[in-house]
């Protein structure tokens, strides 16, 4: 293990692996979300605004009172599956940390939404409660934080939606306890920042993006995007089969690029691992035909 993991940990005492509620904690910054970062290609406007805003808001909160400025270091992330919102926030995380210095040591929880909900009475409310007022309120105490509340619409489902028969008392209580808990959060510590991602934006109760500084409807990538993100497999492939170097030709990344539209990254990902189970079944003999069929079968499930 790296020094710098030991000084880390040494600095921050991160929660014990396996507790409930918490699906990742680790120090930041971390090389393996840095190149979560570079691996996810949106418009470089879109990366840099996103970190400039988190940054700008940390120094914000520190100086300016809550009640003339109510930021909430909050940043909701929404859009399709697979679009890279999950990758997005880890690698958001890391850059956070290298940017924002002269705070102590940062560190990042993830927060497993699905083990705090329950379908016994009362059970989720003194989850949730028990993860803002306690693991996350110690954590803060320790130092900047980075929270990512992913699939949030688990954690905060929206009240006025719910039906009858889903114990909505219960998740009525849990969401009070969520946003009571990031409001409290939010006043005591100006160093926390609390990343959400959510496929269905209309599933979050109101009051969760009413309490985001920013909300980010990330894109399906376009062509531009789509190449990238072609060009990253491909060259990722091509390092363990050389084989496959004709498929990072320019002709072919622009043709398959052209012939993608609407496919999201993780499937344009998946449709170059598909093109390699061609006809030899060999990665070293894969063809662009092959990469063009792969797409085209991809396209037609959309
Ligand atoms: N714009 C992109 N650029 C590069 N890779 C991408 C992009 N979008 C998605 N991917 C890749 O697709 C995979 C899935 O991404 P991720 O899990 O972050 O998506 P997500 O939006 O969180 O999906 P879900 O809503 O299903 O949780 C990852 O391997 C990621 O690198
Ligand atoms: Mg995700």
């Amino acid at each position: 293990m790296p020094d710098s993991i030991h000084a880390g940990h040494a600095k921050r005492r991160l929660p014990e692996a396996g507790l409930p509620g918490v699906a990742d904690a680790r120090v930041l910054p971390d090389d393996s979300f840095e190149a979560a970062w570079s691996s996810v290609f949106l418009a470089d406007e879109l990366k840099d605004r996103l970190l400039q805003t988190v940054a700008s808001n940390i120094r914000l909160r520190a100086t300016v009172p809550f009640e003339a400025l109510p930021l909430h270091g909050v940043v909701l992330l929404t859009g399709r599956p697979g679009v890279g919102k999950t990758t997005l926030a880890r690698g958001l995380a890391d850059k956070i940390a290298r940017v924002v210095g002269g705070l102590g040591h940062w560190a990042f929880i993830e927060v497993d939404p699905h083990a705090l909900a329950s379908s016994s009475l009362g059970r989720s409310q003194r989850s949730v409660e028990a993860l803002f007022g306690q693991l996350l309120e110690e954590q803060a105490g320790q130092g900047p934080l980075v929270v990512l509340l992913d699939e949030v619409e688990t954690l905060l489902t929206d009240r006025a939606a719910l039906s009858m028969e889903a114990n909505p008392i219960d998740v009525h209580r849990a969401v009070d306890a969520a946003l009571v808990g990031l409001d409290r959060l939010a006043r005591r510590h100006p160093d926390v920042v609390v990343l959400a991602t959510s496929n269905f934006a209309d599933a979050i109760d109101p009051a969760l993006a009413s309490r985001a500084d920013m909300v980010v409807q990330i894109p399906v990538p376009d062509r531009h995007g789509r190449r990238a993100i072609l060009e990253h497999t491909i060259a990722a492939i091509v390092a363990a089969f050389p084989g496959a170097a004709p498929l990072l030709g320019g002709a072919v990344l622009d043709h398959a690029a052209q012939i993608s539209e609407g496919i999201d990254g993780r499937r344009l990902r998946k449709a170059v691992a598909a093109a390699c189970a061609n006809d030899s079944c060999d990665p070293e003999r894969v063809t662009a035909d092959d990469l063009y069929a792969s797409l085209q079968r991809t396209r037609e499930q959309l």
